[in-house]
């Protein structure tokens, strides 16, 4: 009885010890537009990259390189240029103060507000076995918004400083990406 009550204790002690080192995993790395644009840009798959490429999101950062920009830091008090400025980056670009050995080698800070923006860091699902199955896919860190309005007003809201109203359904259409059906 005593022995077996060890034995018990021992397997608890060692299990407390490996269960929290395995929950805390690695956390996924950002991998950028071009990377998920190697499959997401036939008309079969509806496109994704080239609606990307020419919607605002991809020139987000860019945004934040010009004078206008840097004006409106100044006006805020920011003493940094825009483009520096992590209060603008926060909602201006990808991977924002994310560890930099997170940061895939072709993932590009440039692009602004990207896939993995609104998707989560894909470098566990990016694979076409497991993109191929959503549920696995999810498991690994894809992000699928059941409510997109509030994926949405996480940055259009009155904290941009240019903010004006948000009518979800006018600027999902600007951005509406959806696989054809068929
Ligand atoms: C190796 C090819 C490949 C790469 C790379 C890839 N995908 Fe996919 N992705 C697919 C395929 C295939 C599907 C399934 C599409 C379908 O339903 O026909 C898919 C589905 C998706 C879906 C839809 C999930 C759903 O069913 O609602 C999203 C969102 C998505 N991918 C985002 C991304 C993002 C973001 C990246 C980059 C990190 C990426 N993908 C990289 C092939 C790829
Ligand atoms: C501003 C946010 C945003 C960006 C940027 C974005 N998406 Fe999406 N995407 C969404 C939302 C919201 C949906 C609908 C719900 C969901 O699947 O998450 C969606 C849906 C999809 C789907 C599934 C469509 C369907 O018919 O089921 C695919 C595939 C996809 N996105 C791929 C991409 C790829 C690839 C990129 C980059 C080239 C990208 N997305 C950029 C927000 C975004
Ligand atoms: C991570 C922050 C972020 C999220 C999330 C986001 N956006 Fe944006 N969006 C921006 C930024 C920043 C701009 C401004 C880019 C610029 O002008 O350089 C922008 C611009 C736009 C524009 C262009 C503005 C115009 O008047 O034509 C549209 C359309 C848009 N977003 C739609 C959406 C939709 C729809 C969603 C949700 C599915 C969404 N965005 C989610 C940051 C975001
Ligand atoms: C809460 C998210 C958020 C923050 C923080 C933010 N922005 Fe933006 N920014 C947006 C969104 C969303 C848009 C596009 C729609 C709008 O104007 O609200 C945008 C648009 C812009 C535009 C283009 C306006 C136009 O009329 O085309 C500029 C310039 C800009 N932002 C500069 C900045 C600067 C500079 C900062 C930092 C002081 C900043 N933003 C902080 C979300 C944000």
């Amino acid at each position: 009885m005593q022995k077996k009550s060890i034995a018990i204790f021992v397997v608890l002690v060692a299990a407390y010890l490996i269960i929290p080192a395995t929950s805390f995993a690695q956390p996924y790395g950002y991998e950028g537009t071009q990377v998920c644009g190697m499959c997401h840009k036939t008309e079969k798959q509806g496109q994704q990259l080239k609606i990307w490429q020419e919607s605002k999101h991809a020139k987000a950062f860019a945004t934040l390189q010009t004078p206008e920009a840097d004006k409106i830091a100044t006006e805020k008090g920011f003493k940094t240029k825009a483009a520096e400025t992590k209060e603008c980056l926060k909602c201006h670009v990808s991977g924002n103060g994310v560890d930099k050995a997170l940061l895939g080698a072709k993932f590009k800070m440039e692009d602004g507000v990207q896939c993995e923006t609104c998707h989560g860091p894909g470098s566990a699902y990016k694979s076409m076995a497991v993109m191929k199955n959503k549920e696995e896919a999810k498991k690994k860190g894809l992000v699928v918004s059941e409510d997109k309005a509030k994926l949405c007003t996480t940055c259009h809201n009155s904290e941009s400083p240019t903010f004006k109203d948000f009518k979800f359904e006018e600027m999902w259409k600007k951005i509406a990406h959806d696989v054809p059906k068929g």
